[in-house]
């Protein structure tokens, strides 16, 4: 059976660069506790009115499209990775279907949070595979400055996540030594609120208690009503060390499932994309493994968490870094809010 591989690969980032300093306009923190904490310094935050998730992700995609030697019009099938769409409904695809004035091709919407880029791209690996598209374009990307709380209260989430945008065209290969090896996906809700933005949203508090408020005599308010914005129910919220303690267990579990489904060993490795969660989960991980620095990429401390896109930013940057060369062995791995964990073993 014929593989996918990456055929050309892009990113973007917004150019507004906040430092930590710059978040203490907004809240009470110091540039010693976050880079303490998370390894960050600064992160990128998107054109409040000219930039969106998805004219980030047709920047990163026009060059990904660029370096695969195609255009826009030769995509067949498009998957958008994110949690901050720019519509509650519909989807960032089909703006970017327009904006691209692609053809009309199918246009899917993943929500896996952090873990959403390598989601899809098993999602697309396997339409590659079986030969019904043969040049998919994956983006994840993220305006999270849009919908964080600044204030202090909301400080140990606003300090971590940073926007910006990664593309990938993914084509088959019949190259027997290049291409998507294998990819693994997982998920446990029973932990679901520990990380989540949970209004708007139709759950009423019938999982948990307390989580929006509004007047049950009201039909139509229960989705976003005014006591939830008065209330700041409108935001993420995160269990930090909670999410902590089980990133440091998924990411190496699904990191060493992939290498044994294909007979590799960490050694083996010759970059590890990790998703950059927090700097010191990535330490954590590489020492797990016993990897050395130049077998692991990472870049939150310029960019912050930026969740989709993270994976193949870091992947992008790498790549243009010339840290990843043909016939490498790539493997990326992500963890987040559902909570949901994945990886993928690439031969580039
Ligand atoms: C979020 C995280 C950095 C917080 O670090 P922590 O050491 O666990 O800190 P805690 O949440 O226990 O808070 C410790 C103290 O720091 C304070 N604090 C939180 N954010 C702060 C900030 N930005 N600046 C200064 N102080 C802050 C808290 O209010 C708390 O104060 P208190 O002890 O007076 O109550 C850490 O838990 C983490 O990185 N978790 C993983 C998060 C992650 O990777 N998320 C993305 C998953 S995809």
């Amino acid at each position: 059976m014929q593989r996918t591989k990456i055929a050309g690969i892009g990113m973007y980032v917004p150019k507004n660069i906040y430092t930590n300093n710059d978040m203490k306009q907004f809240m009470d923190t110091t540039d010693e506790w976050i880079q303490e904490r998370t390894g960050i310094q600064e992160r990128r935050f998107a054109d409040r009115t000219q930039e969106t998730t998805t004219t980030m992700a047709i920047e990163a995609s026009k060059i990904a499209i660029e370096r695969a030697r195609i255009t826009p019009q030769d995509i067949d099938f498009i998957v958008f990775a994110t949690l901050s769409p720019d519509y509650y409904f519909p989807g960032c695809g089909v703006l970017l279907q327009r904006a691209m004035k692609m053809g009309e091709i199918g246009a899917l919407d993943i929500r896996n949070q952090c873990s959403g880029f390598v989601y899809g791209l098993s999602v697309a690996d396997q339409f590659i595979k079986t030969g019904m598209y043969k040049n998919i374009l994956l983006v994840g990307s993220e305006k999270h400055s849009f919908g964080l709380d600044f204030s202090t209260r909301g400080r140990n989430v606003s300090v971590i996540f940073g926007d910006g945008a990664g593309a990938v065209v993914l084509q088959p290969t019949q190259d027997e030594n290049q291409g998507i090896l294998s990819t693994h996906l997982h998920s446990d809700g029973n932990d679901a609120e520990l990380l989540a933005m949970f209004n708007p949203g139709t759950h009423a508090n019938y999982w948990k208690e307390g989580l929006a408020s509004f007047d049950e005599a009201k039909i139509g308010e229960m989705f976003l009503s005014k006591s939830m914005i008065d209330g700041s129910q409108n935001y993420p919220t995160m269990d930090g060390p909670s999410v902590f303690k089980k990133a440091i267990v998924k990411f190496p579990e699904v990191i060493m499932e992939a290498l044994e489904a294909n007979g590799y060993k960490t050694r083996d490795i010759n970059m590890l994309i990790p998703h950059q969660a927090n700097l010191r989960i990535a330490q954590f991980v590489q020492q797990k493994l016993g990897l050395s620095d130049n077998q692991v990429h990472n870049n939150i401390q310029k960019y912050g968490n930026t969740t989709a896109a993270s994976v193949p930013i870091a992947l992008c940057e790498a790549w243009e870094l010339g840290k990843i060369k043909q016939g490498d062995l790539v493997c990326l791995a992500a963890f987040g809010s559902g909570f949901t964990w994945a990886s993928a073993l690439i031969k580039w």
